[in-house]
């Protein structure tokens, strides 16, 4: 990441902001099995007394109480352990998120992943997505 964001101007950064933020997140395959196993994984695993921990600001639902507090809902689950570890090693500096996960073991840290990744992500139209998926690849 770090060579490709090096070369980026602050015009060329906001740019691409403005243009990822206006992508329609991923539909959930199949949003109520979805939903339905969020709700098990709170209330039959630790998971969800992990999770309260982080909803604060990342929200009741994953998609963030504020735009400063990123989305986690239907995040890949690899990439919310990965950035997990980053925080708590020091690779991803960021004095916010590190000590919310300073304690947390790596079975901790996959149900949190499991979690969250399992959350819809609420998007509502999953038809204007297939459109906007045929356009950006030009078919
Ligand atoms: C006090 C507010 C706060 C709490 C509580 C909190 N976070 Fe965060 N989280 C943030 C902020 C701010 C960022 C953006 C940090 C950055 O720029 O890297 C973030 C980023 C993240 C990211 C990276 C998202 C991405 O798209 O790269 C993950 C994953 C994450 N948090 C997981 C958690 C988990 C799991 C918990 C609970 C154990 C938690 N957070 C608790 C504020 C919080």
């Amino acid at each position: 990441m770090t060579a490709q964001a090096q070369s980026l101007s602050d015009q060329e950064i906001e740019d691409i902001a403005a243009y990822l933020s206006s992508l329609a997140p991923a539909a959930p395959k199949d949003s109520d099995a979805q939903v339905k196993k969020a709700k098990d994984l709170l209330t039959q695993s630790d998971a969800g007394k992990l999770a309260s921990k982080c909803v604060s600001c990342h929200g009741n639902d994953g998609t963030g109480t504020a735009p400063q507090f990123p989305r986690l809902a239907g995040q890949y689950n690899e990439y919310i352990q990965h950035v997990v570890h980053e925080y708590q090693n020091g690779e991803r500096d960021n004095p916010i998120m590190k000590p919310q996960v300073s304690n947390l073991s790596p079975d901790d840290i996959k149900q949190l992943a499991d979690y969250f990744s399992t959350l819809p992500t609420q998007l509502e139209k999953p038809d204007e997505l297939s459109t906007l998926k045929g356009h950006v690849q030009g078919d």
